[in-house]
């Protein structure tokens, strides 16, 4: 039997190799993500924030190159055969990926996506529908019936995040993932997205992973961030956006238009290329010439893991 548990991240690592080039989407990484806590993940486009939630979930393409180790409980879940994988993780993890729009099915509607999930642990059809209004109407809308007879293309931005929303947590994971959940939404559907969460939250899934650009989410929401940068964790902890330690998450908050939009010089090395040195240091305000000749380890600091030497 699966129970909630930590999840516990060993030396992961995921490659692609593509046209003769090695990406190293994600590099070393060793984290604890604990159970109970909802966690946001920032960091600009391309660092491994979507690599990250799906080498968690199992859900990597099959030609990518997967090191290290993923503990669940007593399961390294990084070991499981696609089988079993798949089994494992449906039941432990709900998963709300980045595109709401492509990942609902255009020609089915709503009613019966929502069904095939609950299908899953409900026998009895009775049951079933029941369940799937009741799931509908917790996600607040109003007239049912009209929203379990629609197709998604029928539905807006937001109605449809509601939706996909419902039908990854009909199964009652332990865990929900959301990748960007309000990327796309106007202002006022934003703050419906983090009411939605309040009420998964409610329903008792309190152990997420919410993979965002939306400073406000995380403000309001997390209890703990992940900053990510070039492929690696860089900053762990909470209260990371009234106290960021790492020079790159101090940047990355100056450059977003709540804080003065001021940008931060220079770019993010490819994925492709390996550095001697932090992986940050030549856009970094406090280099050290120690930081040009080795890779900073994560360092405990004030309850917290940063990867910069000015904490070593
Ligand atoms: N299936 C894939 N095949 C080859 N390269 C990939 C694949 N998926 C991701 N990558 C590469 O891995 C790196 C990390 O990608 P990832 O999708 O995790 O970024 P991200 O942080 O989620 O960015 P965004 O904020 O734009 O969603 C990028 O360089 C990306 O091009
Ligand atoms: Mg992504």
């Amino acid at each position: 039997m699966t129970q909630i548990s930590d999840l516990i991240l060993e030396d992961f690592q995921v490659e692609f190799n593509t046209r003769g080039q090695q990406v190293k989407a994600l590099r070393s990484t060793d984290l604890v993500i604990k159970k109970d806590k909802i966690t946001g993940i920032v960091g600009e486009t391309g660092c491994g924030k979507s690599v990250l939630a799906l080498g968690i979930l199992g859900l990597l393409p099959n030609y990518a190159v997967v090191k290290g180790n993923i503990h669940y409980g007593n399961q390294n879940i990084q070991n499981l055969r696609k089988k079993e994988r798949e089994k494992y993780l449906g039941k432990v993890f709900g998963y709300i990926p980045q595109n709401p729009s492509e990942s609902l099915n255009p020609i089915r509607k709503i009613k019966n996506q929502i069904e095939e999930s609950l299908n899953l642990i409900y026998k009895d059809k009775d049951d079933i529908e029941n369940k799937a209004r009741k799931l509908i109407e917790s996600f607040g809308f109003e007239d049912i019936d009209r929203i379990l007879n629609s197709y998604s293309f029928q539905l807006s931005g937001g109605m449809q995040q509601r939706v996909l929303t419902a039908i990854h947590i009909a199964t009652n994971p332990y865990w929900l993932i959301a990748d960007e959940p309000t990327k796309g939404l106007d202002k006022e559907v934003q703050k419906d997205i983090i009411e939605v969460f309040n009420r998964i939250k409610e329903q008792g899934i309190d152990s997420m992973i919410i993979i965002t650009h939306d400073i406000n989410l995380v403000k309001d929401f997390c209890d703990e961030l992940i900053v990510m940068y070039s492929g690696e964790v860089i900053e762990i902890g909470s209260n990371i956006i009234s106290e960021p330690m790492h020079p790159y998450t101090i940047g990355f908050f100056e450059s977003l238009p709540e804080n003065g939009m001021k940008p931060m010089i220079g770019k993010a090395p490819s994925p492709t290329e390996d550095i001697i040195g932090c992986r940050f240091y030549d856009r970094c305000k406090f280099v050290m010439d120690r930081c040009k000749v080795e890779n900073p380890d994560l360092y405990h600091a004030n309850s917290r893991k940063v990867r910069c030497f000015l904490y070593d």
